[in-house]
């Protein structure tokens, strides 16, 4: 049972207020450090900040705080919920006594401290590590247990980053690696050449970095960032084993029906949607693309539509059509998950914790995504916190793949080294274990 639970106001990676939740059982106590985004979605859970203050500029998180300590602690620890055996119990009390459909009461930032903090505390009271704990949660097969390929975001542009470039996220997936080390070498390896090549191109002082590790150089166009990633990789000696990934977060750049590649540089174009598609089809027929996230926006239902059906018809449902991944479209919410089902607008969901704001329904929106044979692409946000339960949930749904940033800046490697010692620890065990590699789409379903 929880005796306890608090909270309290500590800061992000960007140096913003967040929520860290504290809770204690006689097992021990266990936190919750709940992260936030820049490019948020205008359908997530809401994050709650005390905008009327003038404390942090309108960012801090007191109120948030407040519905833990006030109002989530004596109600919960009065049910006298087992953390061991009620997880789903919880987090649908959570919900109920927030009351709204956005958790606009308590505020999703609140809810998800305290959701994961029970996770926590479950684990330990079962005796098993998060990852197993989280597995049993969402009813996935233990045999083999599947480590993901790590997508490092190694240019970042977008909302992330002072440069030019419209496109949110540039990314390296090491799908040739064998296990989990090989794969992080292959990326930080991968990160270091590309420093060179950007020192090279831009000078030393181009290598500053963005929110999430990769460095942030003056280039505009998504082809100049890709250029610098086949150099890289060749320079490295990967060429062929780490493929590409994308996010534009077009959501960002999206205004009267036309997305606009010139919102940071005012000159680079303006396209329609039918442009825009094209220049996805040049760059994945050009690079060696494996997925493409959020390439149109959050209520362009009929572009995102129209891109899949034509994929599907050019490549017969073969391999040269990306994973195409949901994020601001999607919010890792079981409806927009439906809805984009029925409207057959990806392929792929981004699951993020904080998008909708407890465990258990999280783990729903994947299940419901792995039932439509779609792959489950776990992320982290660009205001991260040194929080690692997003590499246990990773491991526990076996979603074969997951973004956590570059192989840089703490509150990313946190999320890397856990992994490491996850392949470490289930390896010392003796328990089965495979690495997702190019299985990582439908590593749920098929490697079992
Ligand atoms: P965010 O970006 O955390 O700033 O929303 C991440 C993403 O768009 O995937
Ligand atoms: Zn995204």
């Amino acid at each position: 049972y929880i005796t306890s639970i608090t909270a309290a106001q500590r800061l992000d990676s960007r140096g913003n207020p967040t929520v860290q939740v504290t809770l204690t059982t006689d097992k021990g106590t266990f936190r919750g450090l709940v992260p936030s985004g820049a490019s948020t979605g205008i359908h997530e859970a809401l994050e709650l900040r005390d905008t009327e203050s003038a404390a942090y500029g309108g960012k801090g998180v007191q109120q948030a705080v407040l519905s833990v300590k006030s109002t989530i602690a004596p109600a919960l620890i009065a049910k006298r919920f087992s953390v061991e055996t009620q997880q789903k119990e919880i987090d649908a009390f959570l919900c109920e006594l927030d009351g709204t459909k956005g958790k606009k009461r308590l505020g999703a930032n609140a809810i998800l401290g305290v959701s994961m903090a029970c996770a926590r505390a479950g684990a330990a009271a079962a005796g098993i590590p998060l990852y197993e704990f989280l597995r049993q949660e969402a009813g996935a097969p233990k045999a083999p247990y599947v480590l993901p390929v790590p997508f490092f975001n190694v240019l970042n542009g977008g909302v992330h980053s002072g440069n030019t470039m419209a496109f949110q996220e540039i990314m390296l997936a090491p799908v040739g690696a064998t296990s989990m080390a090989e794969a992080i070498q292959m990326g930080a390896e991968t990160y270091q050449h590309l420093k060179k090549v950007i020192t090279k191109k831009f000078g030393a002082s181009a290598t500053s970095i963005g929110d999430e590790g990769g460095f942030a150089p003056p280039i505009s166009q998504p082809h100049e960032a890709l250029d610098l990633l086949v150099e890289a990789v060749a320079a490295a000696g990967y060429t062929g084993r780490i493929k590409f990934a994308m996010d534009p977060a077009s959501s960002e750049f999206f205004h009267d029906g036309i997305y606009d590649l010139g919102i940071k540089d005012k000159v680079s174009p303006k396209l329609t949607p039918p442009e825009l598609s094209d220049l996805y089809r040049e760059l994945i027929a050009k690079y060696p693309i494996v997925l493409l996230e959020d390439p149109f926006a959050e209520d362009d239902w009929e572009t995102w539509s129209k891109f899949m059906a034509k994929g599907r018809e050019v490549d017969d449902g073969v391999e040269r059509m990306p994973e195409i991944v949901g994020d601001d479209l999607t919010v890792t919410n079981v409806e927009r998950v439906r809805e984009a089902k029925e409207k057959e607008a990806c392929n792929g969901l981004l699951l993020k914790i904080n998008q909708i704001g407890t465990i258990t329904e999280a783990i729903a929106a994947a299940n419901l995504a792995f039932s439509y044979g779609w792959g489950v692409f776990v992320s982290h946000r660009s205001g991260e916190t040194t929080d690692d339960f997003i590499a246990d949930l990773t491991v526990g749904l076996r979603t074969g793949h997951l973004k956590t940033g570059a192989p840089a800046r703490g509150e990313r490697v946190v999320k890397y080294n856990r992994l490491m010692d996850i392949e470490d620890e289930i390896r010392a065990s003796g328990e089965e274990m495979k690495f997702a590699g190019k299985e990582f789409r439908t590593t749920h379903g098929k490697m079992a």
